[in-house]
């Protein structure tokens, strides 16, 4: 089986908002496994590296002081092609154009308040996971598994 990993992040915005729950039920009730978990106020050094590919966007300052607001939730989703399928659980980037039934669809407005991140490759998911987790994630066995996975 895929030990294929995600970094799922509640912003600011949605930690406000009490959408943490509704978050990680979403990914529980899917069949994913969760690795780590954390409540943390970043500092703006840890969001610039955390955004950045995105250093010379026009967006970028706004992006990283909306993500300096507030504490952020991270966690780590563990199951198969779990960064694809995290993607269009959270919906489009601009929630105008998020599905209905998606997280962003379901709960944003404005691109700029759009309530969560997730990882876009695996390769960048574990340079996430690594960023955020620096001590490591937990690794254990689920019996259920056999009730989610053929
Ligand atoms: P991006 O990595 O392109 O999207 P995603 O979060 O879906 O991987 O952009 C990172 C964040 O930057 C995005 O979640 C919201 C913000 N953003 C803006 O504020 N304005 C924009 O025009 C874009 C594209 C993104």
């Amino acid at each position: 089986m895929s030990r294929e990993r995600t970094y799922i992040m509640v912003k600011p915005d949605g930690v406000e908002r009490g959408l943490v729950g509704e978050i990680i039920k979403r990914f529980e009730q899917k069949g994913y496994k969760l690795q780590a978990l954390q409540a943390l106020q970043p500092s703006r050094q840890h969001l610039e590296q955390h955004y950045g590919d995105l250093k010379d966007k026009p967006f970028f300052p706004k992006l990283v002081d909306y993500m300096l607001s507030g504490p952020v939730v991270g966690m780590v989703w563990e199951g198969k092609d779990v960064v694809r399928v995290g993607r269009v659980m959270l919906g489009a980037t601009n929630p105008l154009a998020s599905a209905p039934g998606t997280i962003r669809g379901d709960y944003a407005i404005d691109v700029g308040k759009n309530i969560c991140h997730g990882s876009d490759s695996v390769e960048n998911a574990e340079k996430e996971i690594a960023l955020w987790f620096p001590n490591g994630t937990l690794q254990y066995t689920r019996s259920v598994d056999k009730l989610i996975y053929e």
